[in-house]
Formats: C-alpha cells, structure tokens, sequence
C-alpha cells in the first residue's frame, strides 16, 4: 500500500503491515472487537444527540448513522453466529482511551463539539482504513467482500463528522483542530503494539 493512499484520509501513519496477517490469523477475536466498535459508534452518535439537542443539523445527521452503525453491529454479530462463534466479551478500547487522554487541553466551552467531531471523524478515517486492508488482504473471498461495505460506509461516516465540523465552525477552526488530532494519533499509534485481536 503506497503512502498516497494512506493520506487519502489525511492519516499520517500507515497501518502496521503485520496487522492484516496477525488479524487473520485472530479472526474470531477481531469480529468480536469490531461488533463493539460498531456498538461505541453507535452509542457515540446518540450521546451527541443528547448532549446538542437544540442542534437541529446535528441531530438530522446523526440519526440515521446511529441507526447505520446498528445495522452494522448486526451484520457483525451474524458473522460471528454463521461462524460458530459467540459474542465475546468487550475489551478495553486501548486506541480510543490513549486518544481521549491525549485530547487537547483547556479548549474553550463552545469549541468542545468541534473536538468532538475530529475525534469521531478519526476513528472513522481509521476504521475505514483498517477494513480496507481486511478487504484487501484476508484470505477469504467472503470476507473480503463483507469488509469492502464496512469501508465504504466508515469513509462516508469520516466525510459526514467533516462536513458536520465546517456547519458550526470556520473552515480555518476545522482545519487546525483536525491538524491537532491527527498529530494526536501519530503519538497514540506509536504508543501501541498492533494486536491482530483488535480492530485498532
Ligand atoms: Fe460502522
Ligand atoms: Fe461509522
């Protein structure tokens, strides 16, 4: 995979090529860990909902995605049973807790949902890089195919918390606070060993 392709999103860093193999070789486990993704994401967008309630974009956009990332907490959950497998139990989200820890500081009140915004534009952008190389390098045809979709919605979830940042914020406080995460990431990836039993 070539670096232009990783910075279609803007990432700064490519995944871990070791990833792809170590996730295939744990596939039970990394269902399991993706079924949860989709739950948080899910949950994600209806906490934003509850805490910007009087935004009237915001709750318009975010409906339907909490529904979307349902659908996808399903799909993955058939998965898992069409395989024998159950659900597992939910693991610590490593990737997502070193990136909250690791936040910007002392941001003013009314920039708060902007950092909100980056932060799930990220995950998004990375999940979706992360599918396409489950859609690319897993040995099942199957599985590829099914990974393909993940990638494709997740890319368009990443352009929606985008799109949604420049409704309340200048283009200029988009760029800047997206520049701040993903120099945020750069540092939380390399604080993490890939595990092929963990989407991130
Ligand atoms: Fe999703
Ligand atoms: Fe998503």
């Amino acid at each position: 995979m070539s670096t232009s392709e990783n910075t279609i999103l803007g990432l700064k860093l490519p995944t871990d090529p070791r990833w792809a193999d170590l996730a295939s070789v744990s596939l039970e486990e990394i269902l399991t860990d993706h079924a949860f993704c989709e739950q948080k994401a899910a949950t994600q967008c209806i906490s934003l909902i509850q805490a910007y309630p009087a935004k009237t974009e915001l709750v318009n956009a975010l409906a339907p995605i909490v529904t979307e990332e349902w659908g996808h907490f399903r799909m993955v959950w058939a998965e898992l049973k069409k395989r024998g497998y159950s659900l597992g139990r939910q693991r610590k989200d490593g990737y997502v807790n070193l990136l909250i820890q690791h936040a910007p500081k002392h941001v003013p009140v009314e920039e708060k949902l902007l950092h909100k915004l980056m932060l799930c534009a990220l995950i998004e952008a990375r999940s979706c890089e992360r599918f396409r190389i489950l859609s690319e390098e897993l040995g099942e045809e199957a599985l590829r195919s099914f990974y393909y979709k993940f990638m494709v919605s997740e890319a368009g979830h990443y352009r929606l918390f985008m799109d949604l940042a420049t409704e309340y914020y200048s283009e200029e406080q988009v760029r800047q606070a997206w520049r701040q995460w993903l120099e945020i990431e750069t540092q939380v990836l390399q604080l993490l060993v890939p595990r092929g039993d963990r989407m991130h």
